[in-house]
C-alpha cells in the first residue's frame, strides 16, 4: 500500500517544497508527499493522510481542529496537536526540573490586564500584593520577562530593576508572563530534534542581527567541547521524550559549562534556508523527510499513530515512580520556613507536617487595582 505524507504550512516557502521533494525521493514510490489539500472538514472522516507535518496550526485554530480529527482517524500528526494545545513554557520548565534538565529560575506572573469578561471578583484567590520581595530576591536583576506561551521573540523583555519591570509589565495586557533569571552566557546553542532521536546542534548568537544568528562558532574546543555537546544532546533527547515532540528546537545558554534550557517549546521551528543557512537547512530537510517516511511505513490502521511524551504516558499508565533529580519544593520550603518533624507517639516514626489554617478567600471584592499590583520595593531588593 502506498503511504501518503502531507504538509500543512503557511507563509514559509523553502522548507515545505524541499521536504516534499525529499520524501518523494526517499519514499521510492512507496511513500509520497504533497501539500495537504482541504475542501471540507467533516467530523469522523479520514482524509487519507498517513502522516501530516504541521507547520502552522499554532496560528490557525481551524487547522488545529482538523488535525485533532485526523489524529483520531489514525494520521500520525507531527507534532501531536493534543499535546501542543495543552503545552506552554512555564509547564515545560516545571517538567524540566523534574527530569533533571537545568533551567533558569522562573516565576509566573498574573496578567497585568484582566482577561475579558472577568472582574476583580474573579481574582479573589490572588493575594494582593504579590510577594514581590521574595520574587525579586529569588530571580535577581537584570532579568528576562517573556510570555508563558508564545514564540518568535514577541513580548520578550530584559528588565533592569523593579520599576523597569512594572513599566514593561504594564505593556503586556492580558499576556501571562514569566519572570526569569538572566543566564549570562559564555556560549549559546539552538538544537533541532526530530523523532526524539535525530539531533543537530547549531551554534547560535542571539545578540547578532537576525540573518547572522547562525553565523557563529562554538566557544569551546577539544574534550571540553565534546563533553558539552554530549550533555546538550542528552538534555535535548530527554526534554523531547518527556514532552513528546517529534519536531522541535531547544535553545541552551551555557554558563560555567552548564547548558540551561531557555526555550524548548518550538514545535514549528524556523527552518527557512535564508535564516538557518544551507548546511542546517539540508540537515532539517533530510531528517524531517527521513522521519516522515519512517512514520509513514510504521503507520498502523485504526490506532493512534501520533507520538505522546513520557509525561502523558506515565500519567495515564503510571510506571515505577522516579525520584526527581532536583527535588521539587513546596512554596513553604522555598521560603525556607522550617517544618518541624515530630514523631507521632501513637504510630510510626513518620514525620508529621503541622496543619496550617486554610487560606482565607475574602468574599468582598477588593478595591479596584490591577491584577498584579505593584508594591513599594524594600531596600534589600534594590
Ligand atoms: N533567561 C534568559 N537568560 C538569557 N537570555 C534569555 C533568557 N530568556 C530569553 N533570553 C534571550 O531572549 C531570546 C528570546 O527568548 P525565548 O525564550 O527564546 O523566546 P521565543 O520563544 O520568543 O524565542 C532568547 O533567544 C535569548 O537570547
Ligand atoms: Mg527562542
Amino acid at each position: 500500500m502506498i503511504k501518503k505524507v502531507g504538509i500543512l504550512f503557511g507563509m514559509e516557502d523553502t522548507f515545505p517544497w524541499a521536504f516534499i521533494d525529499k520524501v518523494n525521493e526517499l519514499g521510492k514510490g512507496q511513500v509520497i508527499a504533497e501539500p495537504v489539500q482541504i475542501d471540507k472538514v467533516q467530523q469522523g472522516i479520514d482524509y487519507g493522510y498517513h502522516v501530516i507535518i504541521d507547520r502552522i496550526s499554532q496560528e490557525v485554530p481551524f487547522y488545529r481542529a482538523f488535525l485533532k480529527n485526523a489524529s483520531l482517524m489514525g494520521t500520525a500528526v507531527i507534532n501531536n496537536p493534543f499535546w501542543w494545545s495543552a503545552d506552554e513554557k512555564f509547564f515545560n520548565n516545571c517538567l524540566a526540573l523534574q527530569i533533571g534538565v537545568p533551567v533558569p529560575k522562573t516565576i509566573l506572573l498574573p496578567s497585568n490586564a484582566r482577561p475579558d469578561d472577568t472582574t476583580e471578583k474573579s481574582f479573589r484567590n490572588l493575594k494582593e500584593p504579590l510577594d514581590w520581595d521574595y520574587i525579586f530576591n529569588y530571580i535577581g536583576f537584570p532579568a528576562y520577562m517573556k510570555p508563558h506561551s508564545g514564540g518568535g521573540w514577541k513580548s520578550v523583555y530584559r528588565v533592569d530593576n523593579p520599576d523597569d519591570l512594572f513599566a514593561k509589565h504594564a505593556e503586556t495586557g492580558q499576556l501571562v508572563m514569566m519572570l526569569q533569571e538572566e543566564i549570562i552566557f559564555d556560549d549559546y546553542y539552538r538544537v533541532y530534534c526530530l523523532g526524539q532521536k535525530y539531533v543537530h546542534i547549531m551554534p547560535y548568537e542571539p545578540r547578532n542581527e537576525f540573518h547572522l544568528r547562525y553565523v557563529t562558532e562554538p566557544k569551546t574546543t577539544g574534550a571540553e567541547h565534546q563533553k558539552l555537546m554530549k550533555t546538550i544532546h542528552d538534555y535535548t533527547i530527554k526534554l523531547n521524550k518527556a514532552l513528546g515532540y517529534d519536531f522541535n528546537t531547544v535553545e541552551f545558554a551555557v554558563r560555567n559549562g552548564i547548558p540551561y534550557a531557555i526555550d524548548f517549546c518550538n514545535p514549528a521551528p524556523d527552518a527557512d534556508i535564508h535564516s538557518v543557512g544551507e548546511g542546517n537547512f539540508n540537515w532539517i530537510v533530510e531528517h524531517a523527510a527521513k522521519f516522515a517516511v519512517e512514520k509513514a511505513k510504521a503507520h498502523t490502521l485504526k490506532q493512534n499513530n501520533s507520538s505522546w511524551g513520557s509525561f502523558v504516558k506515565n500519567s495515564a499508565a503510571p510506571v515505577k515512580p522516579k525520584t526527581a533529580k532536583v527535588p521539587l519544593k513546596t512554596a513553604a520550603e522555598a521560603k525556607k520556613s522550617v517544618v518541624k518533624k515530630t514523631v507521632s507517639k501513637a504510630t510510626s516514626a513518620k514525620p508529621v507536617v503541622k496543619k496550617k489554617a486554610a487560606p482565607k478567600v475574602t468574599k468582598k471584592a477588593p478595591a479596584k487595582k490591577p491584577v498584579a499590583k505593584r508594591k513599594p520595593v524594600s531596600k534589600k531588593t534594590k
